[in-house]
Protein backbone atom coordinates (compact mmCIF):
# COMPACT_ATOMS: atom_id res chain seq x y z
CA UNK A 1 0.00 0.00 0.00
CA UNK A 2 1.42 3.35 -0.80
CA UNK A 3 0.63 6.66 0.56
CA UNK A 4 1.30 9.95 -1.35
CA UNK A 5 5.07 11.29 -0.71
CA UNK A 6 4.97 14.91 0.01
CA UNK A 7 5.93 16.51 -3.33
CA UNK A 8 7.38 20.21 -3.19
CA UNK A 9 5.23 22.09 -6.18
CA UNK A 10 7.80 24.59 -6.14
CA UNK A 11 10.23 21.78 -7.35
CA UNK A 12 8.34 20.67 -9.62
CA UNK A 13 7.11 23.41 -11.22
CA UNK A 14 10.19 23.77 -14.02
CA UNK A 15 9.41 19.74 -14.98
CA UNK A 16 5.65 20.78 -15.51
CA UNK A 17 6.62 23.98 -17.94
CA UNK A 18 8.90 21.74 -19.59
CA UNK A 19 6.09 19.05 -20.05
CA UNK A 20 3.76 21.47 -21.46
CA UNK A 21 6.33 22.60 -23.75
CA UNK A 22 6.68 19.39 -25.27
CA UNK A 23 3.18 18.91 -25.64
CA UNK A 24 3.72 22.18 -27.92
CA UNK A 25 5.91 20.58 -29.81
CA UNK A 26 4.62 17.29 -30.46
CA UNK A 27 1.40 18.19 -30.83
CA UNK A 28 2.02 20.86 -33.13
CA UNK A 29 4.26 18.72 -35.12
CA UNK A 30 0.77 16.25 -34.87
CA UNK A 31 -1.54 18.38 -36.64
CA UNK A 32 0.86 19.82 -39.03
CA UNK A 33 1.83 16.76 -40.28
CA UNK A 34 -1.57 14.92 -39.80
CA UNK A 35 -4.09 17.65 -40.15
CA UNK A 36 -8.09 16.60 -39.65
CA UNK A 37 -6.69 13.15 -38.46
CA UNK A 38 -7.83 11.66 -34.85
CA UNK A 39 -5.54 9.21 -33.52
CA UNK A 40 -6.65 6.72 -30.76
CA UNK A 41 -3.09 4.65 -29.76
CA UNK A 42 0.62 4.83 -30.76
CA UNK A 43 2.13 1.76 -32.69
CA UNK A 44 5.71 2.03 -32.04
CA UNK A 45 5.04 5.67 -30.89
CA UNK A 46 3.49 6.27 -34.36
CA UNK A 47 0.05 7.76 -34.79
CA UNK A 48 -0.32 6.83 -37.74
CA UNK A 49 -0.98 2.86 -38.01
CA UNK A 50 -4.33 1.19 -39.33
CA UNK A 51 -4.70 -0.74 -35.71
CA UNK A 52 -7.81 -1.77 -34.81
CA UNK A 53 -10.00 1.15 -33.09
CA UNK A 54 -12.02 -1.27 -31.35
CA UNK A 55 -14.63 1.65 -30.56
CA UNK A 56 -14.23 5.37 -31.87
CA UNK A 57 -14.60 7.80 -29.00
CA UNK A 58 -11.18 9.87 -28.78
CA UNK A 59 -11.54 12.64 -31.04
CA UNK A 60 -12.73 15.36 -28.50
CA UNK A 61 -9.08 14.41 -26.51
CA UNK A 62 -6.98 16.05 -29.24
CA UNK A 63 -9.15 18.95 -29.66
CA UNK A 64 -9.17 19.06 -25.62
CA UNK A 65 -5.00 19.43 -26.09
CA UNK A 66 -5.44 22.09 -29.18
CA UNK A 67 -7.57 23.66 -26.05
CA UNK A 68 -5.19 23.93 -23.28
CA UNK A 69 -2.37 24.65 -25.56
CA UNK A 70 -4.14 27.78 -26.78
CA UNK A 71 -4.94 28.63 -22.80
CA UNK A 72 -0.79 27.93 -21.59
CA UNK A 73 0.86 29.40 -24.47
CA UNK A 74 -1.61 32.41 -25.56
CA UNK A 75 -0.76 32.37 -29.58
CA UNK A 76 -3.89 32.30 -31.92
CA UNK A 77 -2.47 29.09 -33.79
CA UNK A 78 -3.46 26.73 -31.00
CA UNK A 79 -7.00 28.68 -30.66
CA UNK A 80 -7.30 28.66 -34.75
CA UNK A 81 -6.73 24.75 -34.48
CA UNK A 82 -8.82 24.24 -31.79
CA UNK A 83 -11.83 25.41 -33.70
CA UNK A 84 -10.81 23.74 -36.64
CA UNK A 85 -11.07 20.48 -34.83
CA UNK A 86 -14.10 21.32 -33.12
CA UNK A 87 -16.07 21.76 -36.28
CA UNK A 88 -14.96 18.39 -37.45
CA UNK A 89 -16.48 17.02 -34.75
CA UNK A 90 -20.18 19.15 -35.14
CA UNK A 91 -21.96 16.43 -36.90
CA UNK A 92 -21.24 13.98 -33.83
CA UNK A 93 -23.33 15.95 -31.70
CA UNK A 94 -26.08 13.17 -33.08
CA UNK A 95 -24.08 10.31 -33.20
CA UNK A 96 -26.40 7.33 -31.28
CA UNK A 97 -23.80 4.62 -31.68
CA UNK A 98 -21.12 5.45 -28.66
CA UNK A 99 -21.84 6.46 -25.14
CA UNK A 100 -18.86 8.84 -25.29
CA UNK A 101 -20.26 11.96 -26.29
CA UNK A 102 -19.48 13.72 -23.05
CA UNK A 103 -15.88 13.16 -23.79
CA UNK A 104 -15.71 14.23 -26.92
CA UNK A 105 -17.92 17.71 -26.46
CA UNK A 106 -17.37 18.63 -23.00
CA UNK A 107 -13.22 19.11 -23.97
CA UNK A 108 -14.04 20.89 -27.31
CA UNK A 109 -17.23 22.77 -27.72
CA UNK A 110 -17.73 23.34 -23.58
CA UNK A 111 -14.39 25.60 -24.07
CA UNK A 112 -15.05 27.01 -26.95
CA UNK A 113 -18.42 28.14 -25.55
CA UNK A 114 -16.98 29.23 -22.19
CA UNK A 115 -14.42 31.27 -24.38
CA UNK A 116 -16.92 33.27 -26.81
CA UNK A 117 -20.23 32.94 -24.62
CA UNK A 118 -21.58 31.81 -28.23
CA UNK A 119 -24.80 30.48 -28.13
CA UNK A 120 -25.00 28.11 -30.60
CA UNK A 121 -21.86 26.73 -29.06
CA UNK A 122 -23.48 26.01 -26.03
CA UNK A 123 -26.31 24.19 -28.26
CA UNK A 124 -24.11 22.01 -29.72
CA UNK A 125 -23.06 20.70 -26.16
CA UNK A 126 -26.93 20.65 -25.11
CA UNK A 127 -27.80 18.36 -27.99
CA UNK A 128 -25.12 15.64 -27.39
CA UNK A 129 -26.14 15.38 -23.83
CA UNK A 130 -30.08 14.90 -25.16
CA UNK A 131 -28.51 12.54 -27.84
CA UNK A 132 -26.75 10.42 -24.98
CA UNK A 133 -29.82 10.37 -22.72
CA UNK A 134 -31.24 8.57 -25.52
CA UNK A 135 -29.13 5.50 -24.69
CA UNK A 136 -31.23 5.28 -20.92
CA UNK A 137 -33.13 2.16 -20.59
CA UNK A 138 -36.06 2.60 -18.60
CA UNK A 139 -35.79 -1.47 -17.27
CA UNK A 140 -32.87 -1.07 -15.49
CA UNK A 141 -32.61 2.80 -15.19
CA UNK A 142 -28.98 2.95 -16.90
CA UNK A 143 -27.20 4.19 -20.15
CA UNK A 144 -26.31 1.70 -22.09
CA UNK A 145 -22.45 1.03 -24.25
CA UNK A 146 -22.17 0.79 -27.71
CA UNK A 147 -21.06 -2.97 -26.89
CA UNK A 148 -25.53 -3.29 -26.54
CA UNK A 149 -28.44 -2.61 -24.46
CA UNK A 150 -28.22 -4.90 -22.06
CA UNK A 151 -24.49 -3.74 -21.11
CA UNK A 152 -23.64 -0.35 -18.38
CA UNK A 153 -19.71 0.45 -18.25
CA UNK A 154 -17.98 2.12 -15.89
CA UNK A 155 -16.83 4.53 -18.59
CA UNK A 156 -19.89 6.50 -18.98
CA UNK A 157 -19.70 7.92 -15.36
CA UNK A 158 -17.33 10.22 -17.20
CA UNK A 159 -19.90 11.15 -19.84
CA UNK A 160 -22.74 11.63 -18.24
CA UNK A 161 -21.90 15.05 -17.26
CA UNK A 162 -22.62 16.43 -20.39
CA UNK A 163 -26.51 15.23 -19.32
CA UNK A 164 -26.18 16.99 -16.37
CA UNK A 165 -24.90 20.26 -18.22
CA UNK A 166 -27.65 19.80 -20.45
CA UNK A 167 -30.05 19.47 -17.97
CA UNK A 168 -28.72 22.25 -15.73
CA UNK A 169 -29.00 24.83 -19.14
CA UNK A 170 -31.86 23.70 -20.21
CA UNK A 171 -34.31 22.86 -17.01
CA UNK A 172 -35.21 19.78 -18.21
CA UNK A 173 -36.45 17.30 -15.48
CA UNK A 174 -36.50 14.57 -17.81
CA UNK A 175 -32.58 14.74 -18.30
CA UNK A 176 -31.91 15.36 -14.65
CA UNK A 177 -33.63 12.32 -14.16
CA UNK A 178 -32.22 10.30 -16.65
CA UNK A 179 -28.64 11.32 -15.17
CA UNK A 180 -29.30 10.84 -11.65
CA UNK A 181 -30.33 7.33 -12.21
CA UNK A 182 -27.79 6.50 -14.13
CA UNK A 183 -25.26 7.75 -11.50
CA UNK A 184 -27.38 5.34 -8.63
CA UNK A 185 -27.42 2.11 -10.70
CA UNK A 186 -23.88 2.28 -11.67
CA UNK A 187 -23.08 2.85 -7.48
CA UNK A 188 -25.61 -0.08 -7.25
CA UNK A 189 -24.03 -2.36 -9.55
CA UNK A 190 -20.49 -2.04 -10.15
CA UNK A 191 -19.17 0.10 -7.57
CA UNK A 192 -18.26 -2.72 -5.13
CA UNK A 193 -18.16 -2.00 -1.68
CA UNK A 194 -14.66 -1.43 -0.78
CA UNK A 195 -14.13 1.34 -3.63
CA UNK A 196 -13.19 -0.94 -6.15
CA UNK A 197 -14.90 -1.10 -9.62
CA UNK A 198 -16.03 -3.71 -12.51
CA UNK A 199 -16.03 -2.42 -16.00
CA UNK A 200 -19.35 -3.56 -17.30
CA UNK A 201 -22.84 -4.84 -15.90
CA UNK A 202 -25.17 -6.82 -17.57
CA UNK A 203 -28.62 -6.58 -17.15
CA UNK A 204 -31.61 -8.84 -18.14
CA UNK A 205 -33.32 -6.62 -21.07
CA UNK A 206 -36.60 -8.38 -20.21
CA UNK A 207 -36.69 -7.27 -16.62
CA UNK A 208 -33.86 -4.90 -15.79
CA UNK A 209 -32.40 -7.18 -12.95
CA UNK A 210 -28.75 -6.68 -12.97
CA UNK A 211 -27.04 -10.06 -14.14
CA UNK A 212 -23.76 -9.59 -13.43
CA UNK A 213 -20.17 -7.69 -13.73
CA UNK A 214 -18.00 -8.35 -16.87
CA UNK A 215 -15.55 -6.98 -18.21
CA UNK A 216 -13.95 -6.24 -21.50
CA UNK A 217 -10.40 -4.24 -21.24
CA UNK A 218 -9.77 -5.01 -17.34
CA UNK A 219 -8.00 -8.40 -16.37
CA UNK A 220 -11.50 -10.35 -15.30
CA UNK A 221 -14.77 -9.45 -14.08
CA UNK A 222 -13.91 -9.30 -10.17
CA UNK A 223 -10.35 -7.45 -11.17
CA UNK A 224 -9.66 -3.70 -10.40
CA UNK A 225 -9.09 -2.49 -14.12
CA UNK A 226 -7.47 0.70 -12.81
CA UNK A 227 -8.39 2.88 -15.75
CA UNK A 228 -12.11 2.35 -14.80
CA UNK A 229 -11.42 2.83 -11.31
CA UNK A 230 -9.81 6.13 -12.37
CA UNK A 231 -12.96 7.20 -14.42
CA UNK A 232 -15.10 6.57 -11.66
CA UNK A 233 -13.40 8.04 -8.81
CA UNK A 234 -13.19 11.75 -12.08
CA UNK A 235 -16.52 11.37 -13.41
CA UNK A 236 -18.40 10.95 -9.59
CA UNK A 237 -16.47 14.17 -8.53
CA UNK A 238 -17.47 15.94 -11.88
CA UNK A 239 -21.14 14.70 -11.20
CA UNK A 240 -21.16 15.86 -7.51
CA UNK A 241 -20.20 19.41 -8.97
CA UNK A 242 -23.68 18.98 -10.56
CA UNK A 243 -25.23 17.41 -8.33
CA UNK A 244 -24.37 18.13 -4.56
CA UNK A 245 -25.37 15.29 -3.27
CA UNK A 246 -23.10 13.52 -0.84
CA UNK A 247 -23.87 9.85 -2.15
CA UNK A 248 -21.44 11.30 -5.50
CA UNK A 249 -19.04 12.45 -3.32
CA UNK A 250 -18.84 9.80 -1.12
CA UNK A 251 -18.44 6.98 -4.40
CA UNK A 252 -15.84 9.21 -5.48
CA UNK A 253 -14.08 9.01 -2.27
CA UNK A 254 -14.03 5.70 -1.60
CA UNK A 255 -12.97 5.12 -5.55
CA UNK A 256 -10.22 7.44 -4.85
CA UNK A 257 -9.09 5.81 -1.40
CA UNK A 258 -9.10 2.11 -3.04
CA UNK A 259 -7.12 3.51 -5.73
CA UNK A 260 -4.57 5.35 -3.45
CA UNK A 261 -4.03 2.24 -1.22
CA UNK A 262 -3.69 -0.45 -3.79
CA UNK A 263 -1.14 1.67 -6.25
CA UNK A 264 2.86 0.98 -5.80
CA UNK A 265 4.92 3.49 -4.50
CA UNK A 266 4.73 6.43 -6.60
CA UNK A 267 1.39 5.21 -7.74
CA UNK A 268 1.62 4.44 -11.48
CA UNK A 269 -0.54 1.80 -11.66
CA UNK A 270 -0.83 -1.01 -12.99
CA UNK A 271 -2.96 -1.90 -16.07
CA UNK A 272 -4.92 -3.62 -13.49
CA UNK A 273 -4.66 -4.08 -9.66
CA UNK A 274 -5.25 -7.61 -9.50
CA UNK A 275 -2.63 -8.51 -12.50
CA UNK A 276 0.06 -10.94 -11.82
CA UNK A 277 3.75 -9.73 -11.07
CA UNK A 278 4.77 -10.80 -14.45
CA UNK A 279 1.93 -9.19 -15.82
CA UNK A 280 2.07 -5.95 -14.14
CA UNK A 281 3.36 -3.51 -16.76
CA UNK A 282 2.20 0.25 -16.13
CA UNK A 283 -0.65 2.20 -17.63
CA UNK A 284 0.38 5.88 -17.24
CA UNK A 285 -3.29 7.06 -18.52
CA UNK A 286 -4.91 5.01 -15.59
CA UNK A 287 -2.84 7.64 -13.36
CA UNK A 288 -2.62 10.71 -15.49
CA UNK A 289 -6.61 10.38 -15.11
CA UNK A 290 -6.59 9.65 -11.37
CA UNK A 291 -4.33 12.65 -10.91
CA UNK A 292 -7.07 15.56 -12.63
CA UNK A 293 -9.54 13.51 -10.90
CA UNK A 294 -7.80 13.73 -7.50
CA UNK A 295 -7.07 17.28 -7.70
CA UNK A 296 -11.24 17.85 -8.58
CA UNK A 297 -11.57 15.97 -5.63
CA UNK A 298 -9.27 17.89 -3.56
CA UNK A 299 -11.80 21.51 -4.20
CA UNK A 300 -14.60 19.84 -3.82
CA UNK A 301 -13.70 17.86 -0.31
CA UNK A 302 -14.58 20.00 2.39
CA UNK A 303 -12.46 17.87 4.69
CA UNK A 304 -8.99 19.72 4.93
CA UNK A 305 -6.84 16.30 5.63
CA UNK A 306 -8.22 14.41 3.00
CA UNK A 307 -8.54 17.36 0.42
CA UNK A 308 -4.69 17.63 0.99
CA UNK A 309 -4.27 13.90 0.69
CA UNK A 310 -6.09 13.80 -2.37
CA UNK A 311 -3.36 16.82 -3.55
CA UNK A 312 -0.95 15.53 -2.25
CA UNK A 313 -1.73 12.09 -4.25
CA UNK A 314 -2.08 14.07 -7.50
CA UNK A 315 1.44 15.73 -6.86
CA UNK A 316 2.83 12.22 -6.08
CA UNK A 317 2.06 11.03 -9.60
CA UNK A 318 2.71 14.03 -11.35
CA UNK A 319 5.94 14.04 -9.79
CA UNK A 320 5.89 10.47 -11.44
CA UNK A 321 4.85 10.68 -14.88
CA UNK A 322 7.08 14.00 -15.15
CA UNK A 323 9.92 12.12 -15.81
CA UNK A 324 12.68 10.83 -18.53
CA UNK A 325 10.92 7.08 -17.85
CA UNK A 326 7.22 8.85 -19.06
CA UNK A 327 7.69 11.79 -20.85
CA UNK A 328 9.58 11.26 -24.51
CA UNK A 329 11.81 14.46 -24.55
CA UNK A 330 14.98 12.30 -24.61
CA UNK A 331 13.21 10.39 -27.52
CA UNK A 332 12.46 12.07 -30.81
CA UNK A 333 11.59 9.06 -32.80
CA UNK A 334 8.04 8.84 -30.14
CA UNK A 335 5.33 11.14 -31.55
CA UNK A 336 3.60 10.90 -28.58
CA UNK A 337 4.28 12.79 -24.83
CA UNK A 338 3.54 10.62 -22.30
CA UNK A 339 4.67 6.91 -22.74
CA UNK A 340 3.92 3.38 -21.05
CA UNK A 341 0.01 3.84 -21.36
CA UNK A 342 -2.54 0.70 -22.38
CA UNK A 343 -5.25 0.93 -24.27
CA UNK A 344 -6.60 -2.84 -24.69
CA UNK A 345 -4.69 -5.59 -22.98
CA UNK A 346 -6.64 -8.10 -23.74
CA UNK A 347 -6.99 -7.57 -27.27
CA UNK A 348 -3.45 -6.72 -27.14
CA UNK A 349 -4.21 -3.00 -28.41
CA UNK A 350 -1.98 -0.10 -27.64
CA UNK A 351 -0.14 -1.61 -25.26
CA UNK A 352 2.99 0.36 -23.82
CA UNK A 353 2.22 2.92 -26.09
CA UNK A 354 1.02 6.64 -25.50
CA UNK A 355 -2.76 6.96 -26.12
CA UNK A 356 -4.86 10.50 -26.60
CA UNK A 357 -6.42 10.46 -23.40
CA UNK A 358 -3.74 9.91 -21.56
CA UNK A 359 -2.17 12.69 -22.89
CA UNK A 360 -5.23 14.50 -22.70
CA UNK A 361 -5.75 13.94 -19.02
CA UNK A 362 -1.71 14.18 -18.28
CA UNK A 363 -1.87 17.76 -19.93
CA UNK A 364 -5.19 18.69 -17.71
CA UNK A 365 -3.59 17.90 -14.76
CA UNK A 366 -0.31 19.73 -15.38
CA UNK A 367 -2.47 22.85 -16.29
CA UNK A 368 -3.98 22.40 -12.98
CA UNK A 369 -0.98 22.30 -10.94
CA UNK A 370 0.14 25.37 -13.30
CA UNK A 371 -3.03 27.16 -12.48
CA UNK A 372 -2.49 27.05 -8.67
CA UNK A 373 1.26 27.81 -9.07
CA UNK A 374 0.69 31.14 -11.83
CA UNK A 375 -2.61 32.38 -9.37
CA UNK A 376 -4.85 31.87 -12.94
N1 LIG B 1 -13.28 2.26 -23.30
C1 LIG B 1 -12.65 3.42 -22.84
C2 LIG B 1 -11.32 3.14 -22.28
O1 LIG B 1 -10.53 2.47 -22.94
O2 LIG B 1 -11.04 3.57 -21.19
Amino acid sequence: MAEPRLVDLADLTPRLRRVVDHYANRFGTLVDHHPDVFPSYTRGGRWRHEGELWTDWCAGFLTGILWHCYRRIKHEWWRDKAEHYCRLLEHKQHDRAVHDLGFIFLNSYLPWYELTGDEDKKQVVVTAGRTLALRFREKGQYLCSFIGPESLFIDIMMNVPIIFYAARETGDEQLLRIARAHCRTTERTIVRPDGGTAHEGIFDLNTGEFLRPSTHQGLHADSDWTRGLAWSLYGFGTVYSYTNDPADLAVARRNADHFIARCPEGMVAPWDFDAPEDDRIPDSSASAIAASGLWQLADLCKDPAASARYQDAALTILDSLCSDRFVSWGDPDWEGVLKHGVYHKPKGLGVDESVMWGEFFFLEAVCKALALVDGD
